[in-house]
């Protein structure tokens, strides 16, 4: 379920950064250690797209304007609008999340509102799935499955259309930004609630210091770029 973590995954996350850092030694020595990696740690080494350097993800990252104090004083809010203002990075930010998911049997994109409603689309119609708009509570007209979660202060909930997903089917869930994780988890709940498989949560943001990644359950968890809030 969509709570905090229990203080003894702490050590355990501990223990996944000594792992990390023993696999990034081994990295740094060519050829047979590099394979090994790729072989007995996929998870670790193709999580973010910004640690591959792809050279199409620093002009992405520049497109994506900062607003400080942005709904309320202290947030840093990232603006995706000036990203789809620019026709090559908003392509480029579309076809790196294409070219992953591609040829990975996934028949539905689950977008997350509102965001996930700009991204989702042309990737579902790229890998050839179906797109299901995971929405706000009483938008949605026909009979919804709903799943609640916990935020900072209250609670807020998701619907999807019963019927829109297949037990079986095999999900991409996307959202623009990872925060604390909330909403992501949540979605993901309701996928597996009607027999989806969720395959991977992908988002064009992370911000990493809120630790919304170890919320999701061991699920994978792919961005295209960080950004840390200093
Ligand atoms: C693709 O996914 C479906 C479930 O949506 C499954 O029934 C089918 O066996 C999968 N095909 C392959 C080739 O993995």
């Amino acid at each position: 379920m969509c709570v905090s973590l229990p203080t003894h995954s702490l050590s355990l996350s501990l223990s996944i950064n000594i792992l990390v850092l023993f696999f990034s030694f081994l990295c740094s020595f060519p050829i047979l250690p590099c394979t090994l990696l790729k072989l007995t740690s996929p998870l670790i080494c193709t999580m973010s797209a910004y640690k591959d350097q792809d050279p199409r993800l620093h002009g992405i990252k520049t497109k994506i304007r900062v607003v400080p104090n942005f709904p309320k004083s202290g947030i840093m809010f990232q603006d995706i609008t000036t990203l789809l203002l620019d026709p090559k990075a908003f392509k480029d930010t579309i076809d790196l999340f294409v070219e992953r998911y591609k040829g990975k049997n996934i028949s539905v994109v689950a977008g997350i509102e509102a965001r996930g409603f700009i991204f989702g689309p042309p990737i579902a119609l790229a890998i050839g799935a179906k797109f299901v708009p995971l929405r706000k509570p009483k938008k949605l007209p026909g009979k919804v499955i709903s799943q609640e979660y916990i935020l900072e202060y209250g609670r807020d909930c998701i619907e999807m259309h019963v019927g829109a997903v297949e037990p079986g089917e095999r999900a991409l869930v996307v959202d623009d930004l990872i925060a604390t994780g909330g909403t992501l988890c949540a979605a993901m709940d309701l996928l597996e609630r009607v027999g989806a498989e969720v395959v991977e949560c992908a988002c064009v943001i992370e911000l990493p210091e809120l630790k919304g990644r170890e919320r999701l359950n061991g699920k994978p968890l792919y961005v295209l770029v960080e950004y840390m809030e200093i």
